[in-house]
């Protein structure tokens, strides 16, 4: 099977950081338009937009009003439009993020909703009468909530608690309702109708919820995932949408399925035989490294053999039956280069990280900035930080707490959601060209080091090396082994390097890059270099068929056939 989106590059967009078209210190509609020349011009033809409909911005537009409006900060439908078009004469599909778990407490299903017991839209959430205990209301179970506290909130108009298991004003849509679902679909046909290619679909792994009852990991309010991630009925409400939408348009989709999903279920989701999605994104190669135990981040250390063994089993399992996205992090996690490359060694190891995820089988996704090796934000006070996640776990944590409130808040500011979320750096002039005024959120002071402009100035730069390797996917001669070729993991034991062979009838291509700051070497007795494709240093030192790989060196070649 062969798909424009196997063959594609695709590039996260955060909308509100990344260039503000009118300067008002926001990102926008606009500003992505601006931009659409040099996203073509780095070798990406697929943007995925994160939301920019109507919203109160609770948790910066996850929380939809109004799905057939623009948020008035970032433009309006025409400005839309306008992008389209441009994308369009560049050859670049366009999806966006379509929240289908839950909405604003502000949109108006869920005004008329809360209203009354017997109100229409009542169905379109999920009441619940409290748990009533020594005459006292409860919430109806202790199912706490992604971002810290009960996953219920008590509303007084009719005495029932609404679920919402992100903020309290993310109250979750229910599925069970035909009538959201197919909401749903006429809000998808409308976009479509505009010419959009697809979608990212949000927090999709969530839409089925189990019966109300309690969870059993704790007495007090706990996150438990099982109770909302990835149940039977999920495949249901998806297959649903694929009739009704998906398929008779004929549209690319993505799905968001964190709340661990297995490898058994993203199969379900989106092998090539299922009729739910075309891919997923999946979260479990995110953490592997010890950043959840350590106080200081010079303490950091990658956890490279659960990294390869993550990545591999993902590609085993999905290599005959399904497509993989092929991408790093995004705008919830922690920058690339700080996470899981080394400061010291900026851009080589920046280079190394691309080299082995984006060479993979599969379709690259980078988020905006990675280009350029933008890194985390020197967070040191709470006051700096505007995720809601982030603020309301650490409040929450603190109330349970109190002793501990610095070691919380230094944690928090270690793995906060902000880290990708600063502006995105252009070039080094104030406000490093992201908006004339001051933006509505920092901007990382290594500017005038990191940006765009100088990077794409310098053949040697981290921006030059990504262009490059999306050429190659997309223009060489070597298009058709990195696309289609299988992929295969060598050396799976060693620490310190990974390597794999992507394999075509007649090409065998060998990857590898090192993830560690002492020198390493490799035997190429077996691989023989027949001829170079890609490198992060100038020259390749090998002796004796011997290659000593330098800190975060990675070499791609042509392997020659031994006969
Ligand atoms: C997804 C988004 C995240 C958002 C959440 C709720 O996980 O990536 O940013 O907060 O869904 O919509
Ligand atoms: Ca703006």
């Amino acid at each position: 099977m062969k798909k424009w989106w196997m063959e594609a590059i695709g590039y996260q967009i955060y909308i509100k950081s990344f260039k503000d078209g009118n300067n008002d210190g926001i990102g926008d509609l606009k500003g992505i338009t601006d931009k659409l020349d040099y996203l073509h011009l780095l070798g990406v033809n697929l943007i995925w937009i994160t939301p920019f409909y109507d919203s109160p911005m609770d948790d910066n537009g996850y929380d939809v009003r109004d799905y057939f409006k623009v948020a008035d900060c970032y433009g309006s439908i025409d400005d839309f439009k306008i992008l389209l078009s441009k994308a369009k004469k560049l050859n670049i599909k366009v999806i966006l993020d379509f929240v289908l778990n839950h909405t604003s407490d502000e949109h108006n299903w869920f005004l008329e909703s809360r209203k009354s017991k017997n109100n229409p839209y009542r169905d379109y959430y999920i009441w619940q009468k409290p748990k009533v205990i020594d005459g006292m209301n409860h919430p109806p179970t202790n199912w706490g909530s992604f971002f810290g506290g009960s996953a219920w909130k008590y509303d007084e108009i009719t005495n029932e608690y609404y679920m919402k298991i992100f903020s309290d004003k993310m109250p979750d849509l229910n599925w069970k309702n035909d009538k959201v679902i197919e909401s749903m679909i006429d809000i998808g046909k409308w976009w479509l109708d505009l010419g959009i290619d697809g979608f990212r679909l949000d927090a999709v792994s969530h839409l089925s919820k189990a019966p109300f009852e309690d969870s059993k990991f704790s007495n007090d309010i706990v996150l438990d995932w099982f109770k909302f991630s990835n149940l039977p009925n999920n495949h249901t409400y998806l297959n649903k949408m694929y009739e009704g939408l998906f398929k008779p348009y004929d549209v690319f989709t993505i799905g968001e399925v964190g709340g661990q999903a297995s490898i058994d279920e993203a199969i379900k989701y989106s092998a090539f035989k299922s009729n739910e999605l075309s891919m997923v994104f999946n979260f479990d190669h995110n953490w592997h490294n010890n950043i959840h135990d350590i106080l200081d981040l010079k303490d950091l250390k990658v956890n490279v053999l659960a990294l390869k063994e993550t990545l591999n089993k993902w590609q085993e399992t999905f290599k005959k039956i399904g497509w993989l996205p092929l991408n790093w992090l995004n705008h919830d996690q922690p920058r690339l280069v700080s996470h899981y490359g080394n400061q010291n060694y900026h851009n080589e190891s920046a280079k190394m990280l691309a080299t082995i995820m984006y060479l993979s089988r599969g379709t690259p996704f980078i988020y905006q900035g990675e280009e350029i090796g933008m890194t985390n934000f020197p967070f040191n006070d709470l006051s700096q930080i505007d995720d809601i996640s982030t603020l309301n776990s650490v409040k929450n944590q603190i109330s349970k707490n109190p002793d501990n409130s610095q070691a919380i808040i230094d944690k928090a500011l270690m793995t906060t959601r902000d880290h990708p979320r600063t502006m995105m750096q252009w070039d080094d002039t104030k406000f490093a060209g992201f908006s004339e005024v001051k933006p509505w959120f920092h901007v990382n002071p290594n500017y005038k080091i990191i940006n765009v402009k100088d990077q794409m100035n310098d053949s040697s730069s981290i921006w030059s090396y990504y262009q490059k390797l999306f050429s190659l996917r997309r223009f060489s001669k070597y298009s058709n082994t990195l696309i289609y070729g299988t992929y295969e993991m060598i050396h799976k034991d060693d620490p310190n390097l990974f390597i794999y062979l992507r394999k075509s009838d007649n090409e065998k291509i060998l990857v590898m890059g090192s993830f560690s700051s002492q020198n390493q070497s490799f035997d190429t007795s077996n691989y023989p270099i027949l001829e170079v494709i890609i490198q992060n240093y100038d020259d390749i030192s090998i002796e004796n068929q011997i290659i000593n790989l330098r800190p975060y060196e990675s070499i791609s070649y042509k392997v020659k056939e031994q006969k």
